[in-house]
Order: C-alpha cells, then sequence, then structure tokens
C-alpha cells in the first residue's frame, strides 16, 4: 500500500468545530526519520489539523493513516499506543506536580509497570538532562523553557516512533527556542520522525526537512523546507518579513 512508508499520513481531511468546517480537505504526508512543519496565518488550521492527527478531534471526512494503517477512528490514547506522541500548544504541565510525576503522566499506557516506567524516565533524562537534577522539583516552579522540555520529555515516555508538538517555541527566550529545536533534530538523526506547528516560520522551516503552509483551513503550499523559504510567494505572505522589519524599527526605537 503506497501510504505504508508514512508513519503519519492525513488523506483529504475535513475537520473542525460544531458545524464549521475550519480544515477543508487537507492532505499531508509525514515521512519518517524527518521534521515536518506546518506554518501558516494565525486561525488557519494549523492546531487543529494536528489535533485531528493526534486523535483530539474527529475526522468529518478523509482519513489518518499510521504507517499505512487507517486509524481514522482511533481514540487518541490508542494512537498513543501506536508510537503517535502529542505535545499540546502551551507547555500543559501539571504545576503542582513534580517533574517526576509529570513525566509518569506521559508513560500511563505502561500501566504502572515501575521497571519500565524507571527506564523511561532514565531514557528521557538523558535526552533532558536538565529535567534529570530536577525530578523531585514542582513542574510549576521551572522556567518556561525548562517547562518545555518536560511537555516533550513527558511525550517522550513512551518511545514514540513519532511526535507531533504545536508551537514548541511559543514564549520561550531565543536560547530556549535554540535549544528546542537543536533537540527536535538530534531526536530526528535519532530516527523520530518530528510533525510541529510554528508560528516562527522561518526559524522552523530552516531546521526542517519539509514544510506545509496552510491559509483558511487549506494547504496552499508543500515541499521542502529549503524551497518553500525561496518561494517568492511564501516569503511574501507567509514568512513574516514585514513584521520582522517593523521588530527591527521598534527595537532600534528603543536604543
Ligand atoms: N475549540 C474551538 N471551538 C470553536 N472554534 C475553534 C476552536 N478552536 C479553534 N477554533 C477556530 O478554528 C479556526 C482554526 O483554529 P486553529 O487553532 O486550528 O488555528 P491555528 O492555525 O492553530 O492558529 P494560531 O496560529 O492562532 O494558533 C479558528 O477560526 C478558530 O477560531
Ligand atoms: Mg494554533
Amino acid at each position: 500500500m503506497a501510504g505504508e512508508q508514512f508513519p503519519l499520513e492525513l488523506r483529504d481531511l475535513t475537520t473542525g468545530y460544531g458545524d464549521v468546517a475550519v480544515v477543508r480537505n487537507a492532505s499531508m504526508r509525514f515521512p519518517p526519520r524527518l521534521i515536518t512543519t506546518i506554518i501558516g496565518s494565525n486561525g488557519a488550521g494549523k492546531s487543529t489539523v494536528i489535533k485531528a492527527a493526534a486523535g483530539l478531534l474527529p475526522a468529518w471526512k478523509g482519513s489518518v493513516l499510521a504507517g499505512g494503517v487507517d486509524i481514522t477512528h482511533e481514540p487518541a490514547w490508542r494512537r498513543v499506543g501506536r508510537g503517535i506522541g502529542y505535545v499540546p500548544q502551551g507547555r500543559v504541565v501539571v504545576p503542582e506536580m513534580t517533574v517526576r510525576d509529570n513525566l509518569e503522566i506521559g508513560a500511563h499506557i505502561l500501566k504502572g509497570d515501575r521497571a519500565r516506567i524507571d527506564a523511561a524516565t532514565q531514557r528521557v533524562t538523558q535526552i533532558f538532562p536538565i529535567l534529570a537534577e530536577r525530578l523531585k522539583q514542582l513542574a510549576g516552579t521551572m522556567s518556561g523553557g525548562e517547562q518545555q522540555m518536560l511537555a516533550i520529555g513527558r511525550a517522550l515516555m513512551t518511545s514514540p516512533r513519532v511526535i507531533i508538538l504545536d508551537e514548541p517555541s511559543l514564549g520561550l527566550s531565543p536560547k530556549f527556542v535554540d535549544i528546542v529545536f537543536a533537540k527536535l533534530k538530534a531526536l530526528r538523526d535519532e530516527g523520530l520522525t518530528v510533525i510541529m506547528v510554528e508560528q516562527k516560520a522561518s526559524r522552523a522551516l530552516g531546521v526542517s526537512d519539509l514544510g506545509y503552509v496552510m491559509h483558511l483551513g487549506k494547504v496552499v503550499y508543500s515541499g521542502e523546507a529549503a524551497q518553500l523559504m525561496e518561494n517568492e510567494n511564501v516569503k511574501r505572505l507567509f514568512l513574516g518579513q514585514v513584521p520582522e522589519e517593523v521588530q527591527l524599527l521598534a527595537e532600534d526605537a528603543d536604543a
């Protein structure tokens, strides 16, 4: 079957909220061991399309495939069991729980198997050493960047083959944006298939292999990230050159 080579694939997917379709006929293929980034204007349907991929929203039409298997009607927890991890927008950790307990939430499908949970914790803290030092710290007392590492680490507890991230750089300092993107590249190099939605479109495409551009619920451009970054229309409409210039003006005014 043609889809077999893709750890995750959306075919002609339509979904939305209430009776409003906000993603229409979206087809996306996420090849193995690559980073694919979805960019687009605010409200384009980026978060919505990955929620449907993760099983958090039902598909109204079309299908979701994992390794060629139709998982369109599988709930989110079953997709986790298939190796599809999801990191929601806004680094949602439980602030009053420790780092260790937050990580163990991610391991719930290991059903209390202490040896496997401890092995998973050790593996994740090797990927994010900063978490190893903080296992007993309350998550809410960590910086935004550290909480984002924890949110990603939690999704890695079950050794997923695919990780889907909604705006992993949101609200992070430039230093932590670099760290998070470097980690995602390292995870890709170790074999993980990475799918992310990003507002920081140029930065994100810069670390990506492939990209999709969404506008008003539809896929309007797709291709190799490097080529998308050179596409005049994509540059003009989606790579935020004007806002960046405006930002520079503001910085000049501050000086
Ligand atoms: N829970 C919801 N109920 C109703 N409408 C929603 C809901 N979540 C999102 N929408 C609407 O669906 C559309 C797409 O939203 P979505 O969050 O997917 O956009 P996005 O591309 O992720 O945007 P952003 O860049 O601002 O995060 C928007 O018009 C939004 O208002
Ligand atoms: Mg969004």
